[in-house]
């Protein structure tokens, strides 16, 4: 078991550098993307503050299928264009949702969600999927934790041996 030490961060900026280490030590010895990626759902659940959903949707075939995750159970298929995480998929662009209500087409997995991130995953052009992380707190996610959480997904694609497909 590897124990998750963060210590009082005093900015996001310093929280993200914590779990970027923590998340460099999880993953950096073993190549396992399934393995990886959920130990980093585990990782950013029990470290980031006021989230009730995080995890990650695979690119499959031509959808986004629900893949590791922590928080209630989830919608299964996302069509790319769809939603928030069909959208960043789309647009190979992070979604910030302030307030998922105003949201065209956001898909309501959990009620309790008021705001939202999507972080693309993509490696050498590939779209490889997304993480996504659902807060009950409106405006929850700014820039910052955009920087964050880009570098974590760095980290992945440096680390991790994604397979040809997710069949
Ligand atoms: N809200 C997402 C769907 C996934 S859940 O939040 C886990 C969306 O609109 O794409």
């Amino acid at each position: 078991m590897f124990e998750i030490k963060i210590k009082n961060a005093g900015s996001k900026k310093e929280l993200y550098g914590q779990i970027n280490n923590c998340l460099r030590a999880l993953i950096k010895d073993d190549p396992d993307w399934l393995a990886g990626i959920s130990n980093a759902s585990a990782l950013l659940n029990l470290t980031l503050p006021d989230i009730n959903w995080v995890g990650f949707y695979l690119w499959k075939g031509n959808e986004l299928v629900l893949g590791p995750f922590q928080g209630k159970p989830a919608c299964i298929r996302i069509s790319l264009g769809k939603g928030v995480c069909g959208t960043a998929a789309g647009q190979r662009k992070i979604q910030i949702v302030e307030d998922v209500d105003k949201f065209p087409g956001h898909i309501a997995c959990d009620s309790a969600s008021r705001s939202e991130i999507v972080i693309p995953v993509i490696k050498n052009e590939r779209l490889i999927g997304v993480l996504d992380i659902d807060s009950p707190v409106t405006a929850r996610f700014d820039e910052q934790d955009a920087e964050g959480l880009s570098e974590f997904v760095d980290i992945l694609n440096t680390y991790l041996e994604w397979p040809d497909t997710f069949v």
